[in-house]
């Protein structure tokens, strides 16, 4: 099936057009970008903006980064409150003008991983955490997702880990890649003590960089890359159109 994914992230909106029978992006994305905290109208608009883009006319996924309960949107730490209660899947039919089906970024990005990434063919509890401007996770287990996970949002010294650990947080604070992967370690060491996965998928942006970080990761578990690298989040949107 073709489905235009696109994926909402803190800094623009990335789209593609994808057979969701192979994993394959048909054509190069498209970004638009926006700010955080972003308004609806706006984000809909650069929806609606990438829906042009590729003259499309058929089904849309969308990774929205937040809890994403049926249509109705639950949270929306990195875009603003103006989110909350809101029927996303009509905001961004009205704004394409084609049938959208939504579901929370990171686990948009781990459905893509567990059908043709990293974690195609893992059958026992497998968490991918997204870093990027917050940090998302989604788990599986026998290749089935548990939905809405949110564990960027686990408290670390009275804050979500997110303000400590996601990848926004390396370049505020002007982290060497060293100094950016023990914190992850931290975070992901914690997570392994709660959930004792067999594996750790670590998506977004970074996973593209791995070679500057990964070497520095000290889990019991084993930690991989995302294969997909960013793309995951377009690939995975497109999945949950189907
Ligand atoms: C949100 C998650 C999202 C993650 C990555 C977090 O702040 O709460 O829903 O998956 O950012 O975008």
């Amino acid at each position: 099936m073709k489905i235009l994914g696109i994926d909402i992230g803190g800094s623009g909106l990335k789209g593609a057009p994808v057979d969701t029978a192979t994993g394959r992006q048909l054509a190069e994305r498209h970004k638009v970008e926006i700010e955080s905290p972003c308004a609806p109208a706006k984000a809909a608009a650069a929806a609606g903006e990438i829906a042009r883009h590729f003259n499309w006319k058929g089904p849309v996924g969308i990774g929205f980064p937040g809890v994403v309960c049926g249509s109705t949107i639950m949270t929306a730490s990195n875009l603003g409150e103006s989110w909350i209660g809101l029927d996303g899947v009509k905001v961004f039919s009205k704004a394409t003008g084609c049938p959208v089906k939504m579901v929370n970024d990171a686990d948009a990005a781990g459905l893509a991983e567990m059908r043709f990434g990293a974690g195609k063919g893992q059958k026992g509890t497998v968490l991918l955490i997204t870093a990027g401007t917050g940090i998302g996770s989604a788990l599986f287990y026998r290749g089935v997702l548990f939905p809405n996970t949110e564990f960027g949002h686990i408290q670390y010294r009275g804050k979500s880990v997110e303000k400590f650990c996601a990848a926004s947080v390396r370049k505020k604070k002007n982290l060497s890649w060293e100094e950016w992967a023990g914190r992850l370690s931290i975070y992901l060491t914690t997570m392994e003590g709660l959930l004792w996965p067999d594996m750790i998928i670590v998506g977004g942006g970074v996973s593209a960089k791995h070679d500057k970080w990964m070497k520095f990761v000290k889990t019991r578990t084993k930690v991989v890359p995302a294969k997909l690298f960013n793309g995951a989040g377009i690939i995975g949107a497109a999945l949950a159109g189907e």
